[in-house]
């Protein structure tokens, strides 16, 4: 089991990828930014998500610098994690969308590129390009967000490297155990966008009981539910007391009884867009 905010998954090309990290969606470039980013480095997170749509990377990346330097730890010791816009995807244009993305973030490489959402059509190319920058060693893994069971299905027909990472939409109320149960077959690492819901279940009545329970807080008891279902997760704060709270959780154990209660809460009930209907 995970027992610290550094351990992580072994992604099935080899590379090491933190179970535990900062998203950092709808926070703009400013000093609220730069700072949640640097006060997670100090406070032990080494993995930072973000995307090119999230208009953030300069000062992600300004965050990375910072934080590395006052944390005296090299930018090996950091997982980053950006993505490719649907206006940018096919060969051509998702490799210049990555070349943008490391000069904002002012990278020599990423961890992890992912493609942001599967537009019919048009991933298959955009695979292509990540399969080339892969290849070249322009990035340590590849993979894709919001891909259904189907979707992966059609990319690995014609895909030469398998994806490494699958980032969809989970939390207890979308448990998505079948497309887990796949990407676990296939050995595609799952990780949990929105595990929080965004803030949306921090009442709830079940999670709450079981938080009393341990002396945790709502938060915490999702976040450690990931990581005891094998999912990576990346909660979003820009407040240092909760980017603590949330990474506080390699001190506790949930039962079996209470893993299943959690499931239990699930409705297949998203907050964000449905990857079968989406118009952008
Ligand atoms: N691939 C995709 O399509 C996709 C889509 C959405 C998100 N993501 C990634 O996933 C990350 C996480 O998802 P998310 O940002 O949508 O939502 P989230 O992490 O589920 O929730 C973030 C919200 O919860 C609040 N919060 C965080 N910790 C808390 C705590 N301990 N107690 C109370 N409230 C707390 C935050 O507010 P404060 O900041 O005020 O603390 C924020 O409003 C994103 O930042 C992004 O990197 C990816």
């Amino acid at each position: 089991m995970v027992k610290n905010l550094q351990d992580t998954t072994t992604l099935h090309n080899g590379v090491e990828m933190p179970w535990f990290g900062l998203g950092v969606f709808k926070v703009e470039e400013g000093p609220e930014l730069v700072n949640a980013v640097k006060v997670a480095i100090k406070h032990g997170y080494r993995s930072i998500d973000t995307a090119a749509i999230y208009e953030n990377e300069e000062g992600v990346g300004q965050g990375i610098r910072e934080g590395l330097k006052e944390a005296g730890i090299s930018r090996e010791d950091l997982f980053v994690t950006s993505k490719v816009w649907n206006a940018d995807l096919g060969y051509e244009s998702t490799i210049a969308a990555y070349e943008k993305s490391l000069k904002k973030l002012g990278l020599e490489y990423l961890d992890l590129y992912l493609i942001h959402w599967p537009v019919e059509g048009k991933y298959k190319e955009a695979w292509r390009a990540l399969e080339t920058l892969y290849k070249e060693g322009k990035v340590k893994a590849i993979g894709v967000s919001n891909f259904q069971i189907h979707h992966l299905k059609d990319l690995m027909e014609d895909a030469e490297v398998k994806p490494m990472v699958n980032q969809v939409e989970c939390h207890p109320r979308l448990t998505q155990k079948e497309v887990q149960a796949f990407c676990k077959e296939q050995g595609i690492q799952l990780e949990a966008w929105s595990p929080l819901m965004q803030g949306e279940l921090l009442d709830n009545d079940v999670l709450q009981a079981i938080a009393t329970k341990h002396g945790k807080s709502v938060a915490q008891v999702i976040l450690r539910w990931d990581l005891q279902n094998g999912i990576v997760t990346i909660p979003k704060s820009t407040k240092e007391h909760r980017i603590v709270e949330n990474s506080t959780v390699f001190d506790f154990e949930l039962t079996e009884e209470e893993m299943n209660q959690i499931d239990g809460l699930n409705q297949n009930h998203r907050v964000g867009p449905d990857p079968d209907n989406f118009d952008f």
